[in-house]
């Protein structure tokens, strides 16, 4: 069978998929268009996605014998996986091996704005370290401080997990509170979303993007956070109003931001790279060597299985059979 990988991942996890198939890989170093993805398509019995943009158009012009796109990311708001089931094929994600080292990212940059470590990173650089002054570049303590975790999902509850290490109070929102016992492990404190902005420190985001969580944080909901309160998103830009963002930021209505995803990829908002209290990163909320390599096994192994017949391991939607 035809396996097609729309852009280039390692040999080691795709040779366990050539041992069985045919595999054919993007060699482009760009992501296709919809012409491109599709014409792959048109005798593909499996699609590894990877940053490929699967709407209704692509899934309307596919060809009849493809059963799995195995999405090369855990989350899968690329893919319209509702219309994928109705045309009875499967969508799968990469969940778990990718939590720690997002929840790492989330940090990275959370510490990076806080501490101004670009900042002061391109003031060594540009020759202006002149000696020790006790009062320049100074930032934001992290440790003691509240963090509110919006979305405790397996990303957020690894991002409060590491709270624990710098004394802080933890906060969270989640659609369903979490049980009593990992609240107690993870000492954090459900709490309605308006009232966590008003409360923390430093916001991290951890939803999905769904209808529900598009624009999740607005003018409104900037306007209720503390002016020294830092925003940190590294799960879907268009989780966040951009264009409200830069005015709150402008405005100074919050202290910064620290950004890895972005409302509409790769464009960033005019004026938010300005900024000296904002870090900007390019997507790299997974990116370690370890965990993108473990992301195509998990793609890997969930083609394997839908191919053999058998219910793939990461299966999110429900498809209807042809
Ligand atoms: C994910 O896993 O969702 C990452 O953002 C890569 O797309």
């Amino acid at each position: 069978m035809k396996v097609f990988v729309s852009y280039w991942l390692p040999d080691a996890p795709l040779n366990a998929l050539r041992e069985k198939h045919t595999v054919v890989v993007n060699e482009e170093n760009r992501v296709l268009t919809a012409q491109e993805l599709v014409a792959q398509l048109a005798d593909s019995d499996a699609l590894l996605c990877v940053g490929s943009r699967v709407d209704r158009a692509v899934l309307d012009a596919v060809g009849p014998r493809l059963k799995i796109v195995a999405n090369w990311g855990v989350g899968y708001n690329n893919i319209d996986a509702d219309y994928a089931a109705q045309k009875g094929i499967m969508v799968t994600n990469t969940p778990d091996v990718l939590t720690e080292t997002t929840a790492d990212l989330s940090w990275a940059i959370l510490m990076a704005v806080a501490r101004r470590v670009v900042e002061a990173d391109a003031y060594v650089r540009a020759g202006q370290f002149q000696g020790f002054k006790p009062f320049a570049m100074l930032g934001a303590d992290v440790w003691g401080k509240t963090l509110g975790i919006i979305g405790c999902g397996r990303i957020g509850q690894a991002v409060g997990r590491r709270a624990q290490g710098f004394g802080m109070r933890v906060l969270y929102h989640n659609r369903k509170p979490l049980d009593k016992e990992t609240e107690r492990a993870l000492g954090a404190r459900y709490m309605e979303i308006d009232a966590l902005l008003k409360e923390s420190d430093f916001v991290s985001l951890n939803v999905p993007l769904t209808e529900e969580t598009l624009h999740l944080i607005d003018a409104r909901r900037l306007s209720l956070m503390k002016p020294s309160a830092f925003l940190v998103n590294t799960t879907r830009g268009p989780v966040v109003d951009e264009q409200a963002l830069l005015t709150a930021l402008l405005e100074k209505q919050i202290a910064g931001a620290a950004l890895d995803v972005f409302e509409k990829e790769p464009a960033v908002t005019p004026g938010l790279t300005e900024l000296p209290n904002v870090v900007l990163t390019p997507h790299i909320g997974s990116g370690s060597w370890e965990t993108r390599t473990a992301m195509a096994y998990v793609s890997v192994r969930n083609i394997i299985a839908a191919l053999e017949g058998q219910p793939p391991p990461n299966l999110v939607n429900k498809p209807i059979c042809q």
